[in-house]
């Protein structure tokens, strides 16, 4: 792996911290640029792990036959491993490191790529809420790279300064549909209408903790908006007794279908 590049300057380290979240310019090069690019828009191509679940639409019902709304794919290095080895990667570890401490190490990735003219924003939430109820870190955070230039226009992270600070707020499916993966937080559980917005060029990132409220709006542009994201988090601890995250609980979604199918398929394979 590459040699990490990036160095926080202490003002940095000081922003997220107290906003719970802050942006860098690029952290990889345009030649490497040019290969992740390429890699994920491949990726996309063969809808890599459509059959086990991880690629599906976060902001539709999923319907076999349906363009997505809003296509994703969870643990895109399953498929691709050559993002392992990049620059890109070997950055983000070393800036979850040194915001975070050694402890907090990569966990996972996906990527979210909104198609030209979308129409969808993805809504106000906080990441933890998609996790389990019954865990906590001390430390957890995202790392959101986008693969061209992102503004307001085409759909650039949007956050509310200090909400890193709240608990874990309620959130629904997305229209209250428990089909959607994606979540929305309850309307009305917290002041969003003052956003800061976090335009960056391509190859560069934002970065927030897990509770930080955000959103980025539709992709009024004529290009997809290629969005790739490393979770970094400390080790989990078992909470003694678990929150109630029910929006989870009512999912039923067909992404959740092809994972049990997957897993079944598997255990199925192992006794044969
Ligand atoms: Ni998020």
């Amino acid at each position: 792996m590459p040699s990490p590049t990036v160095r926080l300057s202490p003002e940095q380290i000081t922003a997220y911290h107290a906003q719970g979240y802050f942006s860098l310019p690029p952290i990889t090069t345009p030649e490497e640029l040019v290969k992740l690019r390429a890699i994920y828009d491949r990726l996309f191509e063969q809808r890599a792990g459509h059959a086990e679940g991880n690629h599906f639409d976060l902001a539709g019902i999923d319907e076999a036959g349906q363009a997505p709304v809003l296509p994703q794919i969870l643990g895109p290095s399953k498929y691709a491993p050559e993002l392992v080895t990049t620059l890109l990667r070997a950055n983000c570890d070393a800036i979850a490191a040194q915001l975070c401490g050694p402890e907090c190490l990569f966990r996972g990735d996906h990527a979210i790529n909104k198609p030209p003219h979308s129409p969808a924003p993805t809504p106000w939430h906080q990441d933890e809420a998609y996790w389990s109820d019954d865990t906590l870190y001390a430390h957890a955070l995202s790392i959101w790279v986008p693969f061209q230039d992102v503004n307001e226009a085409n759909g650039c992270m949007q956050f509310i300064p200090g909400s890193h600070k709240l608990e874990v707020l309620p959130h629904h499916s997305i229209n209250n549909d428990p089909r959607i993966h994606g979540l929305e937080l309850d309307a009305g559980a917290c002041d969003v209408s003052h956003p800061a917005i976090c335009p960056i060029p391509a190859g560069g990132c934002t970065i927030h903790p897990s509770r930080t409220l955000h959103y980025t709006a539709p992709n009024r542009s004529a290009a997809p908006r290629r969005a790739y994201i490393l979770i970094y988090h400390t080790e989990p601890v078992k909470l003694p007794a678990a929150r109630n995250f029910y929006w989870n609980r009512a999912k039923h979604t067909a992404r959740e279908e092809r994972a049990q199918a997957a897993r079944a398929g598997q255990a199925q394979g192992f006794k044969a």
